[in-house]
């Protein structure tokens, strides 16, 4: 352990750097420089815990931590299982639920159920191709999409898609249901595999801390 080194995370922009500064807070990592949301800084240090926080769009987090630029990243499970980089999960946060659902129109169900070649739109494409080649044996052919993936069958690109269900809102405006569920996901913590390494001591004290925290928080707020 050098308690000299700079311990650096990588939190992917947005709600969940939000989140999670707001949970590191709640066990003693704060990050004065981070709250001004008028800045465009993208690198926030801690001087005196040596702790250096960046930000980066979330499918690049896993990138950072797998070439050592960061040592933890934090990121939704959508994102580690779509990118496959050879980092370690090391913590669940629980935050961020959701699930990655196959979702179309109800007449879809029939071509999940005899196994058709479809054709299936989404932002995660190997996510979408793990599930139906390695888990239903379907053969589909996967179409790319950046965003709005819900347009797909609505304007007659795809049978379905492979997309993120949160509230199920996005899918009821727009007439499409979830018809398989692929998996759960929330919000994870990863970690270099160096770092573990070189840094065990400190990321797993801080691994437990946070462990800790997150399970004070379940119980309180499970009814008795
Ligand atoms: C995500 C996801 C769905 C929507 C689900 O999209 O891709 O479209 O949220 O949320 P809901 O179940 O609560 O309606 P996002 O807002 O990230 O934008 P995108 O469609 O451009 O990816």
């Amino acid at each position: 352990m050098s308690e000299d080194r700079y311990l650096t995370f990588a939190l992917g922009k947005g709600r969940l750097a939000n989140k999670t500064m707001e949970l590191f807070e709640e066990i003693g990592i704060t990050c004065e420089e981070m709250k001004d949301k008028n800045s465009r800084k993208l690198i926030f240090v801690n001087e005196e815990q040596k702790l250096r926080f960046f930000l980066s769009k979330g499918p690049d987090v896993p990138t950072y931590v797998e070439y050592g630029a960061a040592d933890i990243g934090i990121v939704g499970r959508d994102t580690i299982l779509e990118e496959n980089r050879n980092v370690h999960e090391v913590l669940d946060l629980g935050y961020g639920k959701c699930r990655m659902c196959v979702c179309g129109p109800v007449s879809a169900k029939k071509l999940l159920l005899h196994h058709e070649r479809i054709r299936v739109a989404s932002k995660y494409p190997n996510i979408a191709k793990d599930y139906f080649y390695n888990k239903k044996h379907q053969t589909v052919d996967i179409i790319k999409l950046n965003g709005s993936v819900e347009l797909g069958p609505l304007v007659e690109l795809s049978d379905v898609i492979v997309d993120i269900v949160e509230t199920g809102s996005t899918l009821k405006e727009n007439g499409l249901e979830v018809l398989e569920e692929v998996c759960p996901l929330s919000a994870r913590m990863i970690v270099n595999p160096v770092s573990m390494q070189m840094e065990t001591e400190r990321i797993k004290d801080l691994v437990n801390r946070l462990r800790m925290r997150l399970e004070a928080t379940l119980k309180s707020n499970t009814p008795q």
